[in-house]
């Protein structure tokens, strides 16, 4: 059984090797609009569910300071990205405004994910019991199911 921080890294890899792919990929723009979709996806909902299975509790369990202070960094850095994935829908993939902010979505996405990596993780780990965490990763694999995401096997092919 995996718990939260474990299916949180499965999902940051996925998202690592469609950016990788999508660097690979200039030219085709039926190519290009597919992987933008895919990552929209992929990003949006492991955003929404970080926003309703984790990040309100960390910031309930974190102690005023340092720890609730890089909550709310990681909190942020997340909106940053969020912000970027919607004015992206609004432009045409194969347009270079669309590759520099592309780029910019990859740099704030990745540092992100290593930052909850590197950051949230540990802490997260001593602020919850393994039984929690487990317990949070139900929470999440049940709110990806509901919202139809292809399940963790089916990703990882
Ligand atoms: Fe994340």
């Amino acid at each position: 059984m995996l718990d939260l921080l474990e299916l949180i890294k499965a999902d940051h890899d996925k998202v690592r090797a469609l950016f990788k792919q999508m660097e690979s990929t200039s030219g085709a723009a039926s190519g290009r609009r597919d992987l933008f979709r895919q990552i929209d996806d992929a990003l949006s909902l492991h955003e929404k569910i970080e926003e309703a299975v984790l990040y309100p509790q960390l910031e309930q369990r974190s102690q005023k300071g340092r720890q609730r202070d890089e909550v709310l960094a990681l909190l942020k850095e997340q909106t940053e990205a969020s912000d970027l994935i919607k004015e992206l829908e609004g432009i045409e993939p194969t347009s270079p405004t669309f590759a520099t902010k592309f780029e910019a979505l990859i740099t704030a996405a990745g540092t992100h994910a290593d930052e909850e990596e590197r950051k949230m993780f540990p802490m997260a780990r001593e602020l919850f019991k393994p039984d929690e965490l487990r317990v949070m990763g139900e929470q999440y694999i049940v709110m990806k199911d509901k919202a139809g995401a292809p399940a963790l096997q089916e990703t990882h092919r």
